[in-house]
C-alpha cells in the first residue's frame, strides 16, 4: 500500500465533533476531498456552506456534504462522530444503548457505499461501539478502530510538557485502556526526551514523584468532564486528533498512534477494544505487540477490559 492520491474522507455527524474533525481535516490538508454527512439536512448544509466559504484559506482540499448517504461513495476513510453527547455529569459508557443504536442501523449503508474505507469511531463510548461495529459488519479489526486515547495522550504530553518546560512532541508518554473513566499512563515507559520520566530535572530542581503523577494522572482522565461542565462539549482537540488519524491512514505513514482496536491476543486480552500503541497505515491500526506493561499496567488493563465487556455484555440483543 501507499500513499492515497486523491484522498476522500467522509465525516459523519454534523455536530460540534463532526464539524470540527472536517475543520481540522481542511485546515491541516489531511485529505484532497472532505465530505460530511448527517441525517438532518439543514444542519448538515448550513455546515458543509460556512466550512467552503473559508476554503480560499485551507489549501487544496475541498468540501462537500449533505443528507443522503451517498456523499460518502468512494470514500477512503470514514470517521464517524454521529450520536448522542455526554450531558455534564454523564459517563462516556452512560451513552452506550442509545449510541448502539445509532451504529448498528449506519454501518450496512455505509458499507454500500464506501466498501473499501477505513472506519474510525469517535463516538462514544468509542471502544465498545468499536467492538460492536467490527462483530456486526466483520470487517478486519485493523480496518475499523475508534480514535480512542489519541485525545488523551494529547492532554497528557501537553500537561507533562507545561510542566517540564519541553516541547509537547518532546514528551513521550502514552494514555491507553479505555477512552474513559479506567484509562492510564504507561509511566514505566514515559520519557522526556531521551530522559525517564522520573528522573528527569524540572526547571524547580525537583523531579516528578508518585503523588504528582497520580494526580496527572486524574487530571487527564477527568479533562473531559472538566470541558463539558464549562461549555457542553469538547470538540477542537478531538477534530485534531482525527484528522491526525485520517492523515496517518491517507499518506501511509506508519504513526504509531494509541487508537483503539478489537485486540487479539494482545497480552492476553481477546475480543475487547483497548487503546495501545499501534502501528497506522493506509492499511489500518495494528497493535505494536511488543509494547512492554509493568505488571500493575497490566493489571489496569485487565481492569479497563473488564469494565468495557461489562458494558458489550449489556448491549447485546
Ligand atoms: C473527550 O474526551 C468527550 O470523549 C470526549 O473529549
Amino acid at each position: 500500500m501507499s500513499v492515497i492520491e486523491n484522498s476522500k474522507l467522509t465525516v459523519v455527524g454534523a455536530g460540534s465533533v463532526g464539524a470540527s474533525v472536517a475543520y481540522a481535516a481542511l485546515i491541516r490538508g489531511s485529505a484532497r476531498h472532505v465530505a460530511l454527512y448527517d441525517i438532518a439536512e439543514a444542519k448538515v448544509e448550513a455546515e458543509v456552506l460556512d466550512l467552503a466559504h473559508g476554503t480560499q484559506f485551507t489549501g487544496s482540499s475541498d468540501i462537500t456534504g449533505g443528507s443522503d448517504v451517498s456523499v460518502a461513495e468512494g470514500s477512503h476513510v470514514v470517521v464517524i462522530t454521529a450520536g448522542a453527547k455526554q450531558n455534564p455529569g454523564q459517563t462516556r459508557t452512560e451513552l452506550a444503548a442509545t449510541n448502539a443504536g445509532i451504529i448498528r442501523r449506519m454501518m450496512p449503508e455505509l458499507l454500500e457505499v464506501a466498501p473499501h474505507a477505513i472506519y474510525v469511531i469517535v463516538t462514544n463510548p468509542c471502544d465498545v461501539l468499536t467492538v460492536l461495529a467490527q462483530q456486526a459488519t466483520g470487517l478486519p479489526t485493523r480496518r475499523i478502530f475508534a480514535s480512542g486515547t489519541v485525545l488523551d495522550t494529547s492532554r497528557l504530553r501537553w500537561k507533562i510538557a507545561q510542566r517540564a518546560g519541553v516541547a509537547t512532541s518532546s514528551v513521550h508518554a502514552w494514555i491507553v485502556g479505555e477512552h474513559g473513566d479506567t484509562e492510564f499512563p504507561l509511566w514505566s515507559t514515559a520519557t522526556i526526551g531521551s530522559v525517564p520520566i522520573t528522573e528527569y530535572d524540572l526547571p524547580d530542581g525537583t523531579r516528578f514523584d508518585e503523588a504528582e503523577l497520580d494526580a496527572i494522572a486524574v487530571d487527564v482522565r477527568d479533562a473531559a468532564y472538566k470541558v463539558i461542565q464549562g461549555k457542553g462539549a469538547t470538540n477542537y482537540a478531538i477534530g485534531l486528533s482525527s484528522a491526525r488519524i485520517v492523515e496517518a491512514i491517507l499518506r501511509d505513514e506508519h504513526a504509531i498512534l494509541p487508537v483503539s482496536t478489537v485486540l487479539e491476543g494482545f497480552h492476553g486480552i481477546d475480543g475487547m477494544a483497548l487503546s495501545v500503541p499501534s502501528v497506522v497505515s493506509s492499511r489500518g491500526a495494528v497493535p505494536l505487540s511488543g509494547t512492554p506493561f509493568s505488571d500493575r499496567e497490566l493489571t489496569l488493563l485487565r481492569r479497563s477490559a473488564d469494565a468495557l465487556t461489562t458494558v458489550a455484555d449489556s448491549l447485546r440483543d
